[in-house]
């Protein structure tokens, strides 16, 4: 079943008290503006009414815990997928939930647990022309990529399927899969310069693949291999020789 709201503050909170009440798996809810849309670190989700896809689904996968962040893997992956069939347009994965078209973003993906069930929000950048200024160096949308309007109403329907399509791979086939398939999208999964933004401070290094529990793997310059279980990334630009 899918709730359509005109205006919440954030379809996380109502997929959340869903999610708590026991409704199905697939239940989404979508919304035309988010008034307190929010992203990952507690960021803010720019939701401009009517220009961008605002949807949290609540998943309720057949996997041990251990295979939650993978599920925000797969999320991203779903992602790529609906864009790709319903635009044409190709993205890249950074890991572990940005959805990228060149280096910036046009998608984001933010999986939290609610009621024993993942509540998987997703915001696409669809239709926009413009961005704030403090977010207009990195956000991107399906418009401005593509150079013309695309359908929230088929966007949709595709992102749906998608979604259930990742997380019966994630079920069906497994981590692996999911990794392969993820590490495959993704031009940050290896050899890539990056900073990372952790709790600490920030290492930067070259990206290593990703480790069987869907970690980032990260080779710093002086050769410690670093496990980055959560953070921003961010790429970094080589050292001068
Ligand atoms: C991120 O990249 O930090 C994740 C962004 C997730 C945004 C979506 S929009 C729909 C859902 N509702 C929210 O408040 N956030 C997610």
């Amino acid at each position: 079943m899918i709730h359509r709201f005109d205006t919440i503050d954030s379809t996380m909170h109502e997929a959340a008290r869903l999610a708590e009440a026991g409704c199905p798996a697939g239940t989404a809810v979508v919304a035309a503006e988010q008034t307190a849309g929010r992203g990952r670190f507690g960021r803010r989700w720019h939701s401009e009414k009517g220009q961008g896809l605002y949807v949290s689904v609540v998943l309720r996968p057949d996997v041990a815990p251990a295979d939650l962040p993978v599920v925000t893997l797969a999320l991203g992956l779903s992602v790529r997928n609906a864009i790709a069939g319903v635009t044409g347009l190709a993205c890249d994965l950074r890991w572990p939930n940005d959805v990228l078209i060149g280096e910036k973003k046009c998608a984001g993906v933010l999986a939290e647990l609610h009621g024993g069930a993942v509540v998987a929000g997703i915001g696409i950048n669809v239709n926009q022309r413009e961005f704030p200024a403090e977010i207009a160096g990195i956000a991107t949308s399906l418009r401005l990529a593509a150079g013309r309007e695309h359908s929230l109403d088929h966007l949709l329907p595709a992102l749906l399927a998608r979604i259930d399509d990742g997380v019966r791979l994630l079920e069906n086939a497994g981590r692996a899969a999911v990794l392969e398939q993820f590490a495959a999208a993704s031009s940050y999964a290896r050899g890539k310069r990056v900073i990372v933004g952790l709790a600490g401070g920030e290492v930067e290094g070259l990206t290593d693949g990703l480790d069987s529990s869907g970690f980032l793997l990260l080779r710093r310059d002086n050769g410690e291999r670093t496990v980055i279980l959560a953070g921003g990334v961010r790429p970094a630009r080589p050292p001068c020789s």
